[in-house]
């Protein structure tokens, strides 16, 4: 009894003790241009500067249909020797797969995972855990809720099941599609809205990440904070890898008010964005764009803080 209250204890002051961890954002990349080079060098030379734990992909991995199998040469072409620069070369990628990713062979890309240990994609769908379970991080297959393929409800039921048993500081859940956005897909993507929203509500995720649209954003509720209902969550989209780039839709301020939301940055260039989770439970998201070559540049930033909720 004393033990188990002593090991409860314990549990729970790791879970609320976060020290720095430094993931980077990028999705939409894998398209062996100038811009992804660029996008590269530019996170090459922030994690020269600062710490960088991993880096999380929103998906669209390889263009302009995925690769045809294990051995496929674009593997080393479009990922390993583009982000093989001081700094990232090390790094742990979490993958998650896009539209693009589908149309070529996707369980190659899943298989690539027990060839290259940098390569993190063991399956359409799956969880980690950081920092003693304080970060939880969950990669999901938006592909397969929008085309309604791959056991989409059992993934479902997963996420549902993970979440809601999730005893995280951090909760983020990240995929290609964005359910809510201000640029080409405005104003959501309506699969992955309609399934997914509910749920990262309901279960108090903190951030959802994206990629698909060709831009750096931010967008939340506009309502306060609230217990039950209004769970305010942060949706990010990095989809600015190196793929052509896509403007904000005309009226998409409109669109997303009308549905409660709030277009809070957007910007049509090439760069990503980096989570730094800290000590004082507080959640720093830097947006970095490489709009002129060989410099990146802090456009935009925001902070979530656990001792606020
Ligand atoms: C990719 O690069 C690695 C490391 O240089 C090499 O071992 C492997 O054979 C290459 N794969 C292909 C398909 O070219
Ligand atoms: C976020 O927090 C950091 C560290 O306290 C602070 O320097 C920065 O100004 C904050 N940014 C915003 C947008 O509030």
């Amino acid at each position: 009894m004393s033990f188990m209250l002593v090991k409860l204890l314990f549990v729970g002051l790791l879970v609320s003790y976060v020290n720095t961890f430094h993931l980077i954002v990028i999705g939409d990349w894998g398209d062996d241009n100038e811009n992804q080079y660029r996008t590269a060098r530019g996170m090459s030379a922030l994690c020269q500067t600062v710490k960088c734990n991993g880096i999380i992909s929103t998906g669209d991995n390889i263009y302009p249909a995925g690769v045809k199998s294990v051995n496929d040469p674009r593997f080393n072409t479009s990922w390993r020797n583009v982000y093989n620069l001081k700094g990232i070369q090390d790094k742990y990628w979490l993958m998650s797969m896009g539209n693009h990713d589908h149309d070529g062979n996707y369980k190659a890309q899943i298989e690539y995972t027990n060839v290259e240990p940098r390569w993190h994609l063991p399956s359409l769908w799956y969880d980690a855990q950081f920092q003693s379970g304080a970060i939880h991080l969950f990669s999901i297959d938006t592909v397969s809720i929008e085309k309604s393929v791959y056991d989409y409800k059992k993934q479902l039921q997963w996420l549902e099941d993970k979440l809601s048993k999730s005893k995280a500081t951090w909760k983020v859940v990240f995929g290609h599609h964005p359910p809510v956005t201000g640029g080409k897909y405005a104003p959501g993507v309506p699969k992955t809205h309609y399934k997914i929203v509910p749920l990262l509500e309901k279960y108090k995720v903190d951030l959802y990440l994206a990629g698909h649209d060709h831009n750096l954003q931010h967008i939340s509720k506009d309502d306060v904070r609230n217990e039950e209902t209004k769970w305010i969550v942060d949706y990010v989209v990095s989809g600015g890898g190196g793929r052509k780039l896509a403007p904000k839709t005309a009226n998409a301020e409109n669109e997303l008010m009308k549905r409660g939301y709030k277009l809070r940055f957007f910007r049509s260039q090439f760069g990503f964005v980096s989570l730094e989770f800290s000590k004082s439970d507080l959640l720093n998201v830097r947006y970095f764009e490489v709009t002129k070559p060989d410099t990146i540049e802090i456009t935009y930033t925001f902070n979530r803080t656990k001792s606020a909720i």
